[in-house]
């Protein structure tokens, strides 16, 4: 046993209910295998000094999402505190929030995304071609990103992005099939295809409808799969990972894999991809979560 645990869950960001959601989750699983386990609903954004120091944890286990909580920075508390944290630490979580970094280390160890450029303003973006998607470079959730596939929608576009924090990227549209790899233990576990019944995975479809498609595994021939879940763990560790994550990657026709982004903290709800992924190897949600909290630690 670890211990005490703090599920640290909620959190200031847009994504505030899906974190609660998967921290009521994970504490209710935790606290089903015996553990001394215990809820840390962070509200105010100021508040989570107070919070962790009060909750005297020997640990958390971090069931945040987004700002703040998956970007370094509730890490980076956790570090000052010296109270061990389950996930990417500091700089990984960092790197893999802002997709500028990331796509940076990704093409300098090999990994193919699609083809893309920054755009300080519209003419830039102008400039990229179409078809093309635009968005924030720290984001998540598909807050801010637009799929342009004529001009006439292109400063709408841009300007939403625009809204979004970091700067403004364009992207080579990729017309493919949405694959997760799920990694755990630092090992990739396996595939799942998204089907979302909308244009494209957007805000929506992520969390306000309830009738996106999971496949899994995702059909694909054994040499895609094989590639990538080879990609995934590369992704996993180029950016400093810690045990889990969930990497994104589009499949066009030709098989061609296109790496998105990596999610250092996905979603741990009953229909979340880590779990039905794991499910998969004979893991249950239990069983994930500790270990998760197995790898918990401090790494700045
Ligand atoms: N280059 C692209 N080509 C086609 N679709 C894309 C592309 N980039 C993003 N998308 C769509 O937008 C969604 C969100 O994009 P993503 O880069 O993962 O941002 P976020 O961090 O907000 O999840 C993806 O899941 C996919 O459906
Ligand atoms: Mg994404």
């Amino acid at each position: 046993m670890t211990g005490r645990v703090g599920v640290l869950m909620g959190g200031p960001s847009s994504e505030r209910e899906v974190s609660l959601e998967s921290g009521r989750n994970v504490l209710g699983a935790l606290q089903q295998r015996g553990h001394d386990a215990v809820s840390l609903d962070w509200v105010g954004l100021s508040d989570i000094p107070d919070l962790l120091r009060r909750a005297n944890v020997d640990v958390v286990w971090n069931a945040l999402h987004g700002t703040y909580g998956e970007d370094g920075c509730v890490q980076g508390l956790c570090e000052i505190l010296r109270v061990p944290y389950t996930g990417a630490g500091v700089m990984a979580s960092a790197l893999a929030m802002d997709k500028i970094a990331s796509k940076g280390l990704f093409q300098a160890a090999g990994l193919r995304g699609p083809r893309w450029t920054v755009a300080p303003d519209e003419d830039a973006a102008r400039a990229f071609g179409l078809p093309c998607v635009v968005k924030p470079s720290r984001e998540g959730s598909s807050v801010g990103v637009s799929i342009v596939r004529d001009a006439a929608a292109l400063a709408a576009a841009f300007a939403t992005a625009a809204r979004g924090r970091g700067v403004v990227l364009c992207e080579e549209y990729v017309k493919g099939r949405e694959v997760s790899v799920g990694i755990l233990e630092d090992r990739p576990i396996g595939t799942v295809e998204i089907l979302p019944t909308s244009d494209f995975y957007d805000y929506e479809a992520k969390y306000l409808r309830d009738d996106t498609e999971y496949v899994c595994p995702a059909p694909l021939a054994d040499h895609v799969a094989a590639h990538l879940l080879e990609a995934g763990a590369t992704a996993h560790r180029t950016l400093g990972c810690r045990c889990y994550s969930r990497v994104d990657f589009l499949v066009d026709d030709a098989g061609g894999c296109f790496l998105l982004e990596v999610n250092t903290l996905p979603g741990m709800t009953s229909h979340s991809l880590i779990p039905k992924l794991a499910a998969q190897v004979g893991i249950d949600y239990p069983e994930l979560c500790e270990r998760i909290l197995a790898g918990a630690g401090l790494n700045v």
